[in-house]
């Protein structure tokens, strides 16, 4: 597992690459989603001291998710697409990165120390939602445009290894 990083450093970037690099090591050859939805968010929530809280929520139809395994305190159940931020995430298909949250109409609270949020759906092949992966953190506006990067990179690998 790797040291968590703290936001202040100038070495997300080459975090990321290292940490995505040992999930493809750990994932490699995997068929199974739940295992690796829990190998993912236990090596992403480890590596960042930034996030509070780490995880999948599946797309169980293709207007409703609820919760896969994470890290961090007690995640609410169910998100319909039409709610929250995963919810907009899933049901735009697009990545959501939110600032702040009490400007997000809509917001789900789940934890009231969160402050920022980063979701990225992914997508099955055939372009269906198979999930969207969700990081919080207790710091304002702390995602960047490297975390979403690296976040849509992994999403898209694992829609194309997982989503078929
Ligand atoms: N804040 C999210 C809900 C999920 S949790 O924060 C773990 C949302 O608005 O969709």
């Amino acid at each position: 597992m790797l040291d968590a990083l703290d936001a202040a450093s100038p070495h997300r970037a080459a975090h990321y690459e290292d940490a995505l690099l040992r999930l493809r090591g750990l994932l490699d050859g995997e068929d199974d989603w739940t295992a690796a939805m829990a190998t993912v968010s236990c090596e992403l929530h480890h590596a960042f001291a930034y996030f509070h809280w780490t995880g999948f929520y599946r797309a169980v139809t293709q207007d409703l998710l609820i919760v896969g395994p994470y890290q961090g305190g007690h995640g609410c159940l169910r998100i319909p697409f039409d709610q929250g931020v995963c919810g907009a995430a899933a049901r735009t298909r697009t990545t959501q990165r939110v600032a702040d949250v009490e400007a997000f109409s809509g917001h789900i609270a789940c934890s009231s120390t969160t402050q920022s949020e980063l979701v990225v759906p992914i997508l099955r092949p055939d372009g269906t939602v198979l999930a969207v992966l969700d990081v919080d953190s207790d710091l304002p506006d702390v995602f960047t445009d490297v975390d979403q990067r690296a976040l849509e990179t992994l999403a898209a690998r694992l829609g194309v290894q997982f989503g078929c």
